[in-house]
C-alpha cells in the first residue's frame, strides 16, 4: 500500500535538491504533486521525470517571498490537481556568507530572513485557511541544524531564520491542531544535494562525515523518507515536532 495514495501535495522549492527528492518520493507513494521553483526549465525537468515514472505531477513557478505569487500558484494547483492536503514549505536559501555579526550587510540579513522565514510564513498563510475549512491537512516546514544549535562558522541570519521557523511551526501546530491539521518541521544537517557535492570538496565532505555518529553526510532521499512519514497516516498522532535528520549530529 502506497503511503500517500490519492493525496494532493505541493512541495515548494522542488525544482532541485531536497525538494525534488521529496516530490519524487511523494509521487512514488501515490500523491499528485505540484512541483515548484522559479526556474521553469528545472521545474519541467522534475515534472517530466515524475511523469516518466508513471507519477502524477504538474509544475508551478513563482517567488515565495511574494504572497500574490503564492496565491496565484495555489489557484493553479486547485484548478489542475484539487485542494492541497500536504504542504511542504521547503524553499529556502542562505544568502549571506558566514561572517562575524558586525560584518553582515543589512541587505544579506534581510534577503536571508525573507527567503526562509517570510517565505514560510506567506506559504502557510496562503494554504492554511482552506485546510481549516476542510478540517484536514499535513504541513511540513524546513529548518536546518543551523537553527538548532550555535556554530561559530554558521551564517547567523540563516540560523536565526531557521530557528524562528521551528517556533513558528509549533505555534501553528498549536493553533491548527483543533482543525485536524498537523504541522511538523524537518531540520537536516548537511545534505549531499548536487549543489553541495559540487561546492564542498571531497576531503571536506569526508572530514564533516566524521562529526556524525552515523559517519556519513545525508542524502536528499534521507530527508524525503522523513517527509513521507510526517505527511502520511503513519504519523497521525504527531504534531509540533522538529525532526532532526542529521545522522546523529544534532540530538536535541
Ligand atoms: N542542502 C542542505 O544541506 C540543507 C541542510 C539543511 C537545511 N536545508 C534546507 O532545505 C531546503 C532545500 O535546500 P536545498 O539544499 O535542496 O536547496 P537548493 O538546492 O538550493 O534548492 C532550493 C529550492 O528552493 C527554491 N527557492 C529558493 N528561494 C526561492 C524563492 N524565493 N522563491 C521560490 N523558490 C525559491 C529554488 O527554486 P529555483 O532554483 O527554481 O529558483 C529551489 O527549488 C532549504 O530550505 C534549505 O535551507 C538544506
Amino acid at each position: 500500500m502506497r503511503m500517500l495514495e490519492g493525496r494532493v501535495a505541493l512541495v515548494t522549492g522542488s525544482s532541485r535538491g531536497i525538494g525534488a527528492a521529496i516530490a519524487a518520493e511523494f509521487a512514488r507513494q501515490g500523491a499528485a504533486v505540484a512541483v515548484h521553483g522559479r526556474d521553469s526549465d528545472a521545474v519541467n525537468t522534475v515534472v517530466t521525470a515524475i511523469c516518466d515514472g508513471r507519477g502524477n505531477a504538474m509544475g508551478v513557478t513563482g517567488d515565495v517571498t511574494s504572497f500574490d505569487q503564492i496565491e496565484m500558484m495555489r489557484r493553479q494547483i486547485e484548478d489542475s490537481l484539487g485542494q492541497v492536503e500536504v504542504l511542504v514549505a521547503n524553499a529556502g536559501a542562505s544568502l549571506a556568507p558566514p561572517a562575524p555579526l558586525e560584518d553582515i550587510p543589512e541587505t544579506g540579513w534581510r534577503a536571508t530572513v525573507d527567503a526562509n522565514l517570510l517565505a514560510t510564513f506567506l506559504t502557510l498563510k496562503s494554504f492554511l485557511p482552506g485546510m481549516k475549512q476542510r478540517g484536514r491537512g499535513a504541513i511540513i516546514t524546513m529548518a536546518s541544524s543551523a537553527g538548532r544549535r550555535a556554530d561559530a562558522r554558521a551564517p547567523i541570519p540563516y540560523g536565526a531564520a531557521k530557528a524562528a521557523i521551528t517556533l513558528m511551526t509549533q505555534d501553528v501546530a498549536a493553533q491548527a491542531g483543533p482543525y485536524g491539521i498537523r504541522v511538523n518541521c524537518i531540520a537536516p544537517e548537511t545534505i549531499l544535494t548536487a549543489r553541495n557535492r559540487e561546492q564542498i570538496p571531497a576531503t571536506q565532505q569526508a572530514a564533516m562525515a566524521e562529526f556524525h555518529p552515523l559517519k556519513r553526510l545525508g542524502t536528499p532521499e534521507d530527508v524525503a523518507s522523513a517527509a513521507v512519514f510526517l505527511a502520511s497516516n503513519a504519523s497521525t498522532w504527531i504534531t509540533g515536532t522538529v525532526l532532526d535528520v542529521t545522522g546523529g549530529a544534532v540530538m536535541a
